[in-house]
């Protein structure tokens, strides 16, 4: 695909939309698959809807998300309900070239990381804007309990990182669990899976928006020139 506008590049949204839609290259009829959250997944429910029928049923990773599926008359099915999912599509903030991911900008990884870990696949959907070499510029999201909320900033502080209450409306956001989100400014993350490990094991973090035991298996890059498929080696051996 070229700019809709010829003799201009294309912007954010448009490659947001053009890897939405090579999402369904990824797809089999009859599959229940897995929903992500966020303005490109969004793109890639818009355009699944124009195939009728062509999934089973989606188990969805947001409020916002089931919303946009149910919409458009896409099934959506509780986690519990089902075994297994094909595959998993999702946005990522950052991902770097092994595949690991900084996620939760929408504030929903903590259901973002159930469902990436009920999926045989993950196919990450993301502009150019998104890839990176080490993570950490994008402030890490971290889904708290609220009153461990300042020790964690603590921790964060040892780190190096600099770790803020995300707000919302002058209030601290509440997710759909109903806990708070820590955005951790000036990580430099290069061991993921080992930083995953650690700050899971803080008292009070529900989820940490590193995902390096649910890193990608596939990215669609959109650049100018169109999509990019990154393929990742032996993704998931350590799941
Ligand atoms: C939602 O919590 C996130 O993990 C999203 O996947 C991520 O923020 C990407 O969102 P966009 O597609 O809106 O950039």
């Amino acid at each position: 695909m070229t700019s809709p506008n010829p003799g201009t590049a294309m912007t954010q949204d448009e490659l947001k939309a053009l890897v939405g839609r090579a999402a369904l290259d990824y797809l089999e009829p009859g599959q229940i698959i897995g929903v992500g959250t966020g303005s490109t997944v969004n793109c890639f429910i818009d355009a699944l809807a124009q195939y009728p029928g062509r999934i089973a049923a989606a188990v969805s990773s947001s409020e916002a998300s089931t919303q946009r599926l149910r919409a458009h008359g896409i099934p959506v099915l509780d986690a519990n309900e089902v075994e297994e999912l094909a595959v998993y599509i999702d946005g990522a903030d950052e991902i770097d070239p092994r595949g690991y991911m900084i996620k939760g900008g929408g504030a929903a990884l903590t259901r973002e990381k159930i469902v990436a870990a009920m999926a045989r696949r993950f196919v990450c959907i993301a502009d150019q804007s998104k890839w990176v070499q080490t993570l950490g510029r994008y402030p890490l999201p971290v889904e708290v309990i609220p009153m461990a909320a300042r020790r964690l900033i603590r921790q964060f502080a040892a780190l190096g990182g600099e770790a803020r209450v995300r707000q919302r409306d002058g209030a601290p956001l509440i997710t759909d669990n109903g806990q708070h989100i820590l955005d951790v400014y000036g990580l430099q993350i290069t061991d993921p899976p080992a930083f995953e490990s650690l700050v899971n094991d803080w008292p009070g973090v529900v989820t940490v928006g590193v995902f390096a035991h649910q890193r990608a298996h596939v990215c669609l890059l959109g650049t100018p020139e169109g999509v990019r498929t990154i393929h990742f080696a032996t993704a998931r051996d350590d799941a």
